[in-house]
């Protein structure tokens, strides 16, 4: 991987599984879906590439406090499963940054046929020089994607500056254990090229070195165990001609059991942390 073309291109790469967009809807209408009236919740098997689900977003979406005047980025928000939640339960509207064209393809498809294209947004771009104006948002959201991100100080100053005085950033985040290195592949690398993690005295370092006012900071302990993330999400054993169903499996392919594997093992080995937090400027 060389500069940042050579990283962009290996983004795209990971997280690219052929025509989803596609797969996905023939699968719901198969499974009997009016697509004429999808709800965000028809989609969160594949929507909500984190762990936790739906569940893990609308504990962000406690903690950052949201109500219906807020403009919110979500920072690698992927498909967008997260920002339609939010955006259908508390009226906000939401941002959608991504790197992955794939992924902001689909998202868009996705909101217009969950009629949410009023307040869910996508951009397609790069956390590290985000295509906004300084002060502009509410609340800036991130789950599972930052050990993407190189460069964390050019991260979290993108961060800082597109927030509004007042306004605060909430995460849901994998950190460095205590014990390195990981095993791959894992859901957002193959192979170490584009995993960028750090520990989480380095994150709260440069946040409160940049300016940000640490208000919680916590490890998601109770929350749900990658082999949880990995039940949740498999795919159904199916006898020949059973009728397909959404899950991971439609991202990750034919990797998605040595990739939830070698996953659940850093966890259990204390190489990854899961951490919430809230930072306000
Ligand atoms: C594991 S996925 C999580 C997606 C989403 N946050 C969710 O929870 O469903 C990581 C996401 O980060 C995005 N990403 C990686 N590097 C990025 C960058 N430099 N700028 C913006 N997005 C990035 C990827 O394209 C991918 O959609």
């Amino acid at each position: 991987m060389t500069g940042q073309k050579g990283y962009i291109d290996s983004v795209n790469a990971h997280y690219t599984p052929g025509d989803l967009a596609a797969n996905v809807l023939n699968i719901l209408k198969a499974n009997g879906k009016d697509l004429d009236n999808l709800s965000p919740d028809d989609l969160a098997l594949v929507d909500q590439l984190h762990t936790g689900g739906k569940g893990a977003t609308l504990e962000l979406a406690k903690m950052a406090g949201l109500t219906p005047d807020m403009e919110v980025l979500d920072v690698g928000g992927g498909l967008g499963g997260a920002a339609r939640t939010l955006a259908s339960q508390y009226g906000c509207r939401v941002t959608v940054l991504d790197l992955t064209e794939s992924f902001v393809e689909a998202g868009k498809e996705f909101t217009r046929l969950t009629r949410l294209a009023d307040r869910v947004h996508f951009e397609l771009g790069n956390a590290l020089q985000m295509p906004f104006a300084a002060n502009s948002f509410d609340r800036v959201i991130t789950q599972h994607s930052t050990m993407n991100i190189p460069e964390k100080p050019k991260l979290y100053s993108e961060v800082y500056r597109v927030l509004r005085p007042g306004g605060q950033f909430v995460f849901h985040e994998i950190m460095a254990g205590p014990n390195s290195p990981i095993h791959f592949p894992v859901p957002w690398a193959r192979e170490s090229a584009i995993s960028f993690l750090i520990q989480p005295q380095e994150a709260n370092d440069l946040l409160t070195g940049l300016g940000f006012r640490e208000v919680s900071w916590k490890e998601d302990e109770a929350g749900e165990t990658m082999e949880g993330t990995a039940g949740r999400l498999s795919v159904p054993s199916g006898q020949p001609g059973a009728t397909p169903q959404l899950g991971m499996h439609l991202i990750f392919k034919e990797d998605m059991k040595s990739i939830f594997a070698s996953v659940a093992r850093n966890f259990a080995e204390d190489r990854l942390k899961r951490y919430f937090g809230i930072f306000e400027k």
